[in-house]
């Protein structure tokens, strides 16, 4: 078993898809294995998506990140990484595949409703970054 870090971004908690967004995740045999709910600071956020702080679009990725509250997850599952990058979709939602969480309740290109972790390693780092190891059930 694998585990990821995925987050329920602030646009998908404005619209109220949370419950249908865990759902769908559940459906899809992830397992939760802790959850938050919790309002990203700006300098959280800036640290969290650091590997972007090149990018044209990083300020408006923090400023989107802190929006609103958010909801990060530890979820488990086989191949749980690039299982769950399935599951939610392409970044861009338009190009994104019948049946994803993105298709389905992403606003946007930046506002697309959830964040999974795009490698192992990163799985890790981002999971330690919310979570505590006491905070995950075994
Ligand atoms: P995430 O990290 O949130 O799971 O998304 P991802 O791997 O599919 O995409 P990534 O390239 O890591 O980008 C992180 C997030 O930045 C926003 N974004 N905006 N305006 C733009 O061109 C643009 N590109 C990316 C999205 O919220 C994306 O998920
Ligand atoms: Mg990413």
């Amino acid at each position: 078993m694998q585990r990821t870090l995925a987050i329920i971004k602030p646009d998908a908690i404005r619209n109220n898809y949370q419950g249908k967004i865990i759902d769908h995740l559940l459906d899809k045999g992830l397992r939760i294995v802790a959850a938050e709910l919790t309002w990203l600071t700006t300098e959280d956020a800036r640290e969290f998506y650091a590997v972007h702080k090149e990018r044209p679009f990083y300020d408006d990725l923090v400023e989107f990140m802190t929006s609103g509250p958010c909801m990060p997850m530890v979820l488990e599952h086989e191949n749980a990484v690039s299982y769950f990058r399935e599951v939610i979709g392409t970044t861009n939602p338009e190009e994104a595949d019948e049946g994803t969480v993105r298709k389905l309740y992403a606003e946007s290109l930046q506002n697309n409703a959830i964040h999974g972790s795009d490698s192992p390693e990163n799985a890790q780092k981002e999971i330690a970054f919310f979570f505590s190891a006491r905070d995950i059930i075994s």
